[in-house]
């Protein structure tokens, strides 16, 4: 029996440069797709993944995402006196319950490492599952249930992949393959954004991660890696001399919803599965006449 993953971490404190001048005073992970933040989606997979406990690392500007998961009595009681009690019971139902939430915070944003070690005082000495919530997915079951499948099997870390286009490993942390198949295989090696003819193949670490808290002491060197910010991948890739890490590699795709495409194609993606709104939304895209040949 593996120690179960009951406690997620959720890095909330980068800057969004790339979303400027919409995350000037507003958290990027706070955007929306259709009508729900990013990190509403991150925390619905990781519930239904059996996660317990949600630590949230967060940076300045960032208290609203505290605030949108906690009761907002103003509001409920107008929806209770209008009688909206759709909205009401689904406002409450994407709430996790009182006490399993913790928030700490990254002082300065220095790297997703950075971000993941400033939670190890609320993680403490378990394994525990790793959420970049800019990175969503459609799928069903989630990528995280999928992963926890393989880590009840398999233990050790557990790291979600998807195949780019070689051209585009140099944006991406990359994966060697070695044995074993798509719902659990054997890494060989990692590597954060490597030249394309470095990159020991085209999987992506796709923003999900069950890792063991032995990653916490190599995050404490403080090492910098590529782009001089302190990378989680350079510490698993260390922590894989001691290790066992495999991959799953889920069927599906991720948007990347840190950039600006990735992000606009989720939209479309997740409102076109929406009931309520693919038709109505499916019109009036024909009105704009795209001619998506050119
Ligand atoms: P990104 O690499 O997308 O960086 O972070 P960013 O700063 O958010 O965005 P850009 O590149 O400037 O546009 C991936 C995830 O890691 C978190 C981010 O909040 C995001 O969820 N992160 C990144 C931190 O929490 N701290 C950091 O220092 C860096």
């Amino acid at each position: 029996m593996h120690k179960r993953v009951r406690t997620a971490v959720f890095p909330v404190a980068g800057l969004g440069t790339r979303f400027l001048p919409a995350t000037k005073a507003m958290p990027k992970e706070m955007l929306t797709v259709v009508d729900r933040p990013l990190i509403q989606y991150a925390v619905d997979e990781a519930r239904e993944a059996g996660i317990e406990h949600f630590v949230f690392v967060t940076g300045r500007n960032k208290s609203v995402i505290e605030d949108h998961f906690d009761r907002q009595f103003e509001l409920e009681t107008t929806l209770e006196l209008r009688g909206k009690t759709q909205a009401l019971e689904e406002l409450r139902k994407d709430l996790p319950s009182a006490g399993r939430t913790s928030f700490t915070r990254q002082q300065e944003p220095l790297g997703l490492g950075h971000a993941v070690w400033c939670a190890r005082e609320l993680v403490g000495d378990q394994p525990f599952a790793l959420l970049l919530p800019d990175m969503i997915f459609k799928n069903k079951p989630g990528v995280l249930k999928q992963m926890m499948e393989a880590y009840e099997v398999l233990g050790g870390n557990v790291i979600a992949v998807e195949e780019v286009n070689p051209a585009e490993v140099s944006s991406y942390g990359i994966v060697g393959r070695g044995e074993g198949p798509d719902s659990g295989f054997a890494i060989t090696t990692m590597v954060e954004k490597p030249k394309p003819a470095d990159a020991p193949s085209n999987l992506m670490i796709s923003g999900r991660y069950i890792i063991q808290p032995e990653i916490f002491s190599l995050l404490a060197e403080g090492v910098r890696g590529a782009g001089g910010e302190i990378q989680i991948t350079d510490a698993m890739q260390t922590l894989l001399k001691s290790q066992k890490f495999s991959g799953v590699k889920y069927e599906g795709r991720v948007f990347d919803c840190g950039s600006k495409i990735g992000f606009l194609t989720a939209n479309v993606a997740f409102a076109l599965d929406r009931d309520d709104i693919r038709d109505g939304f499916l019109e009036e895209l024909k009105k704009l006449k795209i001619d998506i040949n050119h």
